[in-house]
């Protein structure tokens, strides 16, 4: 067994209700409870209705946790919590949840911000993380590239996204493909049997005069425009829309834009790491995008399983158990949900 506190970590920004337990850096448990195919038949996340979900799963998923990691509740040393940013009843479900066991168990809260937390979690899989390194986040809440030294306390944004989150425009597009909510993984299957240059989709803040604002930064709803545009002209001309095509070319200009700035941003920071996180990171072609340009530069590339890249309350285990590993304050007990939480407050 490995040394290092004992943490457990509870995440609700979402639709996920996720409850991780870790030692020091090693994961012992990961339960998640999803309330997706709860919000399915409406094409994105309900608020209430995921709020209610948190309600309903967290008692039971914190057993689950417990009993997969093989520890009792009154074994942790602390506990740590999405505070935000998120859906701020989702948010409010886990904190007050956090806030009852640290009390109940007399142990430290820790409230934590869920971007930071996506970063940390890579420790769980590759060991410490790089000092400092770049951070591509991508969801269906947020786009972020982010610089991270300690990723307890020094995250700076470097873009982000100005309108739609990648994630978002993967779940707009498949549902205008007719794919299932959440469209990312389908559009990423259906991409599998099409190709990526059948259609010449535009690739969002890189001309010259955008780069000049917007080096790092994203935007998606042009593309999700351009999308939809294509598909109604061929609707419109009676002909069938070749959904693999239109996916395999849609995803191509994402993830093409996404791994540019990424490995742009590494070069121009003088940075030899970067860490890929969030729901999209899952994605099969982002992946192999991401490892040749960054291996081009001669950067290194880090990324999780695809089980971690989506919300789960090991990612915030693992911050939680960096903060105490550096002795960091933990926070008072009238810690809030911040649905709003800025990305570089690592801690509430
Ligand atoms: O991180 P996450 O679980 O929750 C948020 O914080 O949003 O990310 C969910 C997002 C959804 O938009 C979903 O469509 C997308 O991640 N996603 C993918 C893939 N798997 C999940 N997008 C592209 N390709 C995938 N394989
Ligand atoms: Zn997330």
């Amino acid at each position: 067994m490995s040394d290092g506190p004992l943490v457990i970590g509870i995440e609700t920004s979402c639709d996920e209700t996720g409850v991780g337990v870790v030692r020091g850096q090693e994961l012992l448990a990961d339960a998640v409870a999803s309330s997706v195919d709860e919000h399915a038949r409406f094409g994105g996340v309900v608020p209430e209705v995921a709020s209610r979900a948190h309600l309903e799963a967290m008692v039971p998923t914190i057993e689950r946790a417990c009993e997969t990691a093989g520890i009792k509740m009154y074994d942790v040393d602390a506990v740590a919590v999405t505070s935000g940013p998120g859906l701020a009843g989702a948010l409010l479900v886990g904190v007050a949840a956090a806030k009852a066991l640290a009390v109940g168990l007399s142990k430290p809260l820790y409230g934590v911000n869920h971007l930071a937390a996506h970063v940390a979690v890579d420790q769980l899989e590759h060991g410490a993380l790089p000092e400092p390194c770049v951070a591509l986040l991508v969801s269906g809440g947020h786009s972020s590239l982010l610089r991270v030294g300690d990723v307890t306390r020094d995250v700076v944004p470097m873009g982000a996204t100005i309108d739609d989150a990648a994630g978002e425009a993967f779940d707009k597009v498949a549902r205008l493909l007719g794919l299932p909510f959440p469209g990312g993984p389908h559009i990423d299957r259906e991409a599998r049997s099409g190709s990526s240059v059948a259609i010449d989709f535009p690739r969002g803040l890189t001309s010259r005069r955008d780069l000049e604002r917007h080096r790092f930064d994203f935007s998606f709803s042009g593309l999700k425009t351009a999308v939809a545009r294509w598909v109604e002209t061929r609707e419109a001309a009676g002909e069938p829309v070749p959904v693999a095509d239109v996916a395999a070319s849609f995803q191509e200009a994402v993830c093409d834009v996404l791994t540019r700035k990424a490995v742009d941003a590494a070069a121009a920071a003088g940075i030899e790491d970067i860490l890929l996180g969030g729901g999209v990171a899952a994605n099969s072609r982002l992946r192999v995008l991401a490892e040749e340009r960054a291996a081009a530069k001669g950067i290194r590339l880090r990324v999780p399983r695809p089980g971690l890249c989506t919300d789960n309350g090991a990612m915030v285990a693992a911050l939680g158990s960096e903060l105490v590993a550096r002795g960091r304050q933990p926070s008072m007990l009238d810690l809030p949900a911040d649905s709003s939480m800025p990305v570089t407050l690592v801690t509430a």
